[in-house]
């Protein structure tokens, strides 16, 4: 089994993005920036901010953290996006998710400029994704993406079955994968007897937060599996797919931490540098 090595292809990517951010640096006279929105004090959001802030300070990312505590209005929140697409020196802007119930993210998400969007979660981003448009890419599928590309792994003709179709993750993905030759399926919750699709997977990938989800005896031998699942087990963070059992069956697999979690960030890392040569571009610097 060839183990899909998230943590070393997104370092030397980053690498590569902090000598091209240095560059550009040199000529415009300006370090990229991103803005981090998080609402409340949830722990795994905390871990997952603070390693985004690492990761752009690391590649030259000029990053700042604004944190609202979870008893922010509607008002508030709304205030912050808009002073923030408002300010030169942000190119990229994210809410952390998820944000407290009281809050709708959709509406929040549309309201940070689709120009600052470095999550490529706005709904006008998305529409183009789906037009096979040119757009910000969602970070964890342009991850993903990039991961099977390290790997020389061309998804053309194969079978992709992807188990969860959420906004961020599963329904991207499948754009992204369709787009690139593959034959597609989408299972979730109403899917009946997933194994049967699962089975039929050369690539199958899994975002359903549910851990150890998806086992040996679900999986064809020889397939490529990307587990983008992150769930906390006993203190310990497992994927979706059970990972000891299915690394005896599958041709390659992601781990987890370690495997999609990093391609995410420097997915996210390279869209705020594509949206930072963007903005320089537009105000000719
Ligand atoms: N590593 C990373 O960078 C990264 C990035 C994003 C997310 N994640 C992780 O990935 C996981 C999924 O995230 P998400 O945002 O895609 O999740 P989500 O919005 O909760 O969506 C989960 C999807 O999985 C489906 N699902 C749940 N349980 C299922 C089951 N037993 N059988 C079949 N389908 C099932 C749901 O089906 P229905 O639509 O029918 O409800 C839904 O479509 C989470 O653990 C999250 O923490 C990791």
């Amino acid at each position: 089994m060839i183990l899909l090595d998230g943590r070393k292809v997104a370092s030397e990517r980053n690498l590569q993005l902090k000598d091209k951010i240095a560059q550009a640096v040199a000529v415009h006279g300006r370090e990229p920036g991103l803005a981090i929105i998080m609402i409340g004090d949830n722990p795994a959001s905390l871990s997952y901010v603070k390693g985004k802030g690492k990761a752009s300070a690391l590649v030259g990312i000029k990053h700042e953290l604004h944190q609202l505590p979870d008893t922010v209005t509607e008002d508030e929140v709304i205030a912050l996006i808009e002073k923030l697409n408002q300010d030169p020196t942000v190119d990229g802007m994210i809410l952390q998710l998820p944000i407290p119930d009281h809050l709708d993210d959709a509406k929040l998400i549309d309201l940070i400029a689709r120009e600052k969007d470095a999550d490529g979660f706005h709904v006008v981003n998305q529409g183009y994704l789906y037009q096979k448009k040119p757009t910000t890419k969602p970070a964890t599928p342009k991850g993903i993406m990039t991961l099977l590309s390290a790997y020389d792994i061309n998804p053309k003709g194969m079978n992709a079955v992807i188990v969860g179709r959420s906004n961020i993750v599963g329904f991207p993905i499948a754009r992204l994968l369709m787009d690139a030759g593959a034959t597609i399926t989408i299972c979730h919750r109403q899917t009946k007897d997933m194994a049967y699709h699962t089975k039929q997977a050369d690539l199958l990938v899994v975002s359903a937060g549910r851990a150890r989800l998806v086992g040996a005896d679900m999986v064809k031998p020889g397939a490529i599996v990307v587990d983008v699942g992150v769930n906390r087990v006993d203190d310990k963070l497992v994927g979706d797919v059970d990972f000891e059992a299915v690394k005896e069956v599958a041709s390659h697999l992601t781990p987890v931490p370690k495997g999609v979690g990093p391609m995410t960030i420097n997915a996210l890392l390279e869209n705020t540098y594509e949206l930072y040569m963007e903005h320089l571009v537009a105000n000719k610097v």
